[in-house]
């Protein structure tokens, strides 16, 4: 392992874990696992792209340390992320005769991450699972926080469990391997935390930007590490969204309506997500919330990494309305966002009109 590991305790009383953060570590997910009571079979899940590049030093891993392994492909995509490849993870396992104290390894992005965890959180009333993120967004968003689940064909993660990971292994090594497009999708959710909590780490992201983006491995440990001890304190606080943590859906509401409008084709996720902080912080500048010069430091920061940050002009506005009245964030009818006060703070504004909404999406 190069140099130091980097440790975040999640807590959540005895659901608490630690995240694991350093660079080469997949060679020793092995060994970090003796401390857990698992029993000696663990199933790595992982996908067709990830797997041939590190599924073989993960497996070895686990050997090395005397685990049995059994290793559970699915194939790679947003699309697969549905109930039909998490039966197909049960059936593995029970053909293998996994039980109650086996555990899953998720070496994979978000959408092995969230199914992972999904299977885990049912399979024989709910088993452990580690978190192995090898995405930007799921070392620093999705591996955190316990939301799991999968996709229903009449709306995305409408089917999931709260079920927190026992571990979370990063290394951020996998990064390299990684398409520039989905690092810098990643870089977005990066951006959110420092406009909901951070203006220190904004303005890291603002001067590295080209030691971020040639992955300077201090530089990128630093990024991860920053965004997990955030997600861990809101989690912390808030395990279930009841209040705090929805701050972590800023530019969500419409970042999701975007998405959904346009057949999750167009834009990654955390593409649409930053056109959605872009227009949402936009919004708190028109509700007198925000002074308009940090509204120009969020876009000019969401441009530097190439993300895109307007609303593309050939979606019909009420389209993304009506999307909206579908989303989960909508409760009893009321638009609820998360509206930027200051590059650092956000608040959580309710009972915003629908009309200012439509001249946001029309400006
Ligand atoms: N649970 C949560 O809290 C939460 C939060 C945010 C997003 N999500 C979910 O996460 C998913 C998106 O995750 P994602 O952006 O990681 O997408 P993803 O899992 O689809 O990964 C993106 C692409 O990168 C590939 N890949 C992964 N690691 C690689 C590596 N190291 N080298 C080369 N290729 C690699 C994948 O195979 C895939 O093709 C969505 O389903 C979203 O709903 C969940």
């Amino acid at each position: 392992m190069d140099k130091k590991i980097e440790t975040i305790r999640v807590d959540l009383g005895e659901r608490s874990y630690d995240i694991a953060i350093g660079s080469n570590m997949l060679r020793s997910i092995g060994t970090s696992l003796n401390p857990f009571d698992f029993s000696p079979k663990v199933a790595i899940v992982s996908n067709t792209t990830v797997h041939p590049l590190y599924g073989d030093v993960v497996s070895n891993s686990l050997k090395k340390a005397g685990f049995d392994v059994l290793t559970v492909i699915i194939p790679d995509g947003e699309e697969y992320k549905d109930l039909l490849r998490v039966e197909h993870i049960y059936n593995e396992l029970l053909k293998a005769k996994l039980d109650r104290s086996s555990s899953l390894i998720a070496l994979g992005g978000g959408v092995i991450g969230d199914m992972t965890g999904f299977a885990a959180s049912t399979y024989m009333r709910g088993i452990s699972y580690i978190q192995v993120p090898t995405t930007l967004l799921a070392q620093v968003d999705s591996s955190v926080g316990g939301k799991t689940g999968v996709n229903h064909k009449l709306g995305k993660n409408m089917i999931g469990a709260f079920w927190q990971p026992r571990l979370v292994w990063i290394d951020v090594k996998t990064l390299n391997t990684l398409q520039k497009r989905e690092f810098l999708a990643g870089v977005a959710e990066v951006i959110k935390y420092g406009v909901i909590w951070d203006e220190e780490l904004y303005y890291f992201l603002e001067k590295n930007r080209t030691r971020i983006l040639n992955l300077d491995r201090d530089v990128l440990m630093y990024v991860i590490k920053r965004s997990c001890e955030i997600k861990a304190e809101v989690v912390s606080k808030d395990e279930r969204e009841a209040g705090l943590r929805s701050i972590l859906n800023f530019g969500h509401t419409i970042g999701h309506a975007i998405e959904t409008v346009t057949g999750y084709r167009k834009y990654l996720h955390g593409e649409a997500v930053a056109i959605g902080m872009y227009l949402e912080a936009k919004l708190a500048s028109m509700l007198d919330l925000i002074n308009n010069k940090e509204v120009v430091r969020i876009k000019a920061l969401i441009d530097s990494y190439s993300l895109p940050s307007e609303k593309p002009l050939d979606i019909d506005v009420e389209h993304i309305l009506s999307s909206m009245e579908l989303d989960k964030k909508v409760v009893a009818g009321q638009l609820k966002f998360i509206l930027p006060e200051k590059i650092g703070k956000v608040r959580i504004q309710t009972g915003v009109s629908w009309k200012i909404i439509k001249d946001l999406l029309q400006s």
